[in-house]
């Protein structure tokens, strides 16, 4: 059966940590996978999430199975935690959420959904997280790409992007960053966002917006405003939603699909099509990060603990952003870095082509990912200068 079976290269973001690892070098820099950082380059345990699950496991009494939208109490959960409690949304029952082993689970299953509904294209901004084209084709997705992003201005290409999106129709389906934009940093605005809910209206297709850093760009209410607005301007949208990185759970592969209908009924029905394919596929998603999640939210006391430490992580980002872009200028840089400040989330692009992500990784232990993204949880006080240098270096060279 193997006999001639291909030996694949690693992924291009989880392959970069193995990289990173095996790199005896006291000064190498790892700027890779998604993941946040504190000070001292470690991804703790949320002390929330620490004390949720020490609640869930001294009162959990059976390993059986759960259902297969996931743990008892984590959809409506998190459907509060994206609509707001007072949400039209969710008093009109439109809303449902399906538990899944991550985000990526639940992109699967949405590229599924869509598929199985007949979906004819998938349409992307370019560039895209790395792992969405295989993910979703993977689905069985045609999928399509549209510019997303100037490299020259280091900034969204709006005209470029609504014109891509100004040819898709009913059976067309648009995945939107929902905050954070995967590898950019470079959101919509809400005017931008707001001219795209016209565009969906007008012309019928659906958006699917992918959130895996809700809580990362200005705070829990402002990011979700795409999700809200979309929800309350269309008759149908989904959502993909992660709680890796807002919730630190990256490894208990936790996340949901968040299905909005034009009516509860129709909610109801695509959630029923949705847990019939998750049922052929892994059947149930793991319970324990959900329940998790489910117990901090249900929580006063830790809720409000999860929301500081998440501001915490946040603020430490932006800061980190500040401090790249004026080390950069302290080196002579001018402004060339300086529009890392101003954009979203753990992840910025260097300006850099492949050859000099190279040399950067090469010559000066410094992991960029392929295209030039950066983590900015990877950058502190004591690495910011020699990974300006190494910039210089690589650019300049
Ligand atoms: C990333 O983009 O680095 C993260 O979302 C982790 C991953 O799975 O690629």
């Amino acid at each position: 059966m193997f006999q001639d079976t291909k030996l694949l290269p690693p992924d291009p973001i989880l392959g970069l940590s193995k990289l990173y690892q095996d790199d005896a070098r006291s000064e190498k820099i790892d700027l890779g996978v998604g993941v946040y950082r504190d000070l001292s380059g470690a991804t703790p345990v949320m002390k929330a999430v620490a004390r949720a699950e020490a609640n869930v496991m001294a009162a959990q009494k059976t390993k059986a199975y759960t259902p297969v939208d996931g743990a008892p109490g984590f959809g409506p959960a998190i459907l509060n935690l994206v609509f707001g409690e007072d949400s039209p949304v969710l008093s009109s029952g439109r809303a449902a959420a399906v538990q899944t082993p991550g985000g990526c689970g639940a992109l699967r299953l949405a590229g599924e959904l869509l598929n199985s509904q007949g979906a004819e294209s998938l349409t992307l901004g370019e560039p895209t997280w790395p792992n969405h084209i295989p993910l979703l084709s993977a689905a069985g997705l045609k999928l399509n790409s549209i510019p997303y992003y100037d490299r020259d201005a280091n900034a969204v290409d709006f005209d470029a992007f609504k014109a891509g999106a100004a040819k898709l129709g009913p059976k067309d389906v648009l995945l939107v960053h929902g905050c954070c934009h995967n590898p950019t940093g470079a959101d919509l605005s809400t005017a931008q966002i707001d001219e795209i809910a016209a565009m969906a209206n007008a012309q019928g297709f659906l958006p699917l917006i992918d959130t895996a850093y809700h809580g990362f760009a200005k705070d829990l209410d402002a990011d979700v405003y795409m999700i809200r607005k979309f929800s309350a301007a269309l008759p149908e949208v989904l959502v993909t939603y992660s709680c890796s990185k807002n919730f630190g759970l990256y490894r208990e592969r936790t996340g949901a699909l968040i299905i909005i209908g034009e009516t509860a009924d129709s909610a109801l029905a695509v959630k029923s099509q949705a847990t019939s394919l998750a049922r052929r596929n892994y059947s149930m998603p793991p319970a324990h990060g959900g329940a998790i999640v489910a117990e901090i939210l249900s929580n006063p006391e830790l809720t409000a603990m999860w929301k500081d430490e998440l501001a915490e992580m946040a603020e430490r980002v932006r800061g980190n952003r500040r401090l790249l872009a004026k080390t950069a200028q302290d080196f002579g840089l001018h402004n060339r870095l300086s529009f890392i400040a101003e954009q979203a989330g753990m992840f910025s692009l260097m300006p850099l082509n492949e050859d000099q992500i190279r040399i950067m990784r090469e010559d000066h232990g410094v992991y960029v990912v392929g295209g030039g993204r950066i983590n900015l949880c990877g950058v502190n006080e004591s690495n910011v200068e020699h990974l300006i240098r190494a910039y210089k270096a690589a650019t300049e060279a």
